[in-house]
């Protein structure tokens, strides 16, 4: 199988190399976006979330979260009432569900679920969702959902606006 019986032509290893050339380019576009080594830009987190959330949660909470037959909704007004932030929903879920199969999943993957799950509620993270933000993504915030998260923010996240004391 593996030894060429004739010497390989020009266009054999232009064919090769093309082969090689696509499928490095293909290896690169499907690495684990859920993966938190690989830091997934938002966009690729909630997709990869949503394809997890199929794969892993959809059987019991329905596919588009609704809830079914006694199983809670993760998606509309009344969902995920006993959460605050997305921290506090991300720390259930990974010790709790799959609820067949606690933990089973990676963190990154619990990462990504949160951002899809955040998403579907109407609030589209325009970061990625990590430990690093997810107490400042509050839910059920009545009103202007950006002041709570500034609040929830408060003292760590000054990036965005003009400190007036910068010159203190
Ligand atoms: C085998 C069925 C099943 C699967 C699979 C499952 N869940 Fe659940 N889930 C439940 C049940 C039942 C509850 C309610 C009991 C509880 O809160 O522990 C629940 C509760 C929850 C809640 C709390 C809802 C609330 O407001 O109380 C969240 C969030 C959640 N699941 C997310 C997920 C996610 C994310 C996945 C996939 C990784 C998942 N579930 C997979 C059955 C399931």
């Amino acid at each position: 199988m593996r030894t060429l019986s004739t010497r390989p032509t020009p266009l054999t290893l232009a064919c090769l190399l093309v082969t090689a050339l696509f499928t490095g380019c293909t290896k690169r576009g499907s690495q684990d976006p859920a993966d938190p080594e690989q830091a997934p830009g938002p966009a690729e987190q909630k997709i990869a979330g949503a394809t997890l959330f199929e794969k892993h949660c959809a059987k019991c909470h329905g596919a588009l979260g609704k809830g079914k037959d006694g199983v809670p909704a993760v998606v509309g007004e009344e969902a995920l009432a006993r959460f605050a932030t997305a921290q506090e929903v991300f720390e259930f879920i990974r010790k709790e569900m799959p609820q067949d199969k606690p933990g089973s999943l990676a963190e990154g993957e619990y990462w990504a679920i949160v951002a899809f799950d955040l998403k579907a509620n109407g609030i589209d993270a325009d970061e990625t969702v990590g430990p690093q933000n997810a107490s400042t993504f509050m839910l059920h915030a009545e009103g202007d959902k950006a002041d709570d998260k500034q609040d929830a923010a408060e003292g760590d996240r000054t990036d965005d606006r003009v400190s007036p004391d910068v010159n203190e």
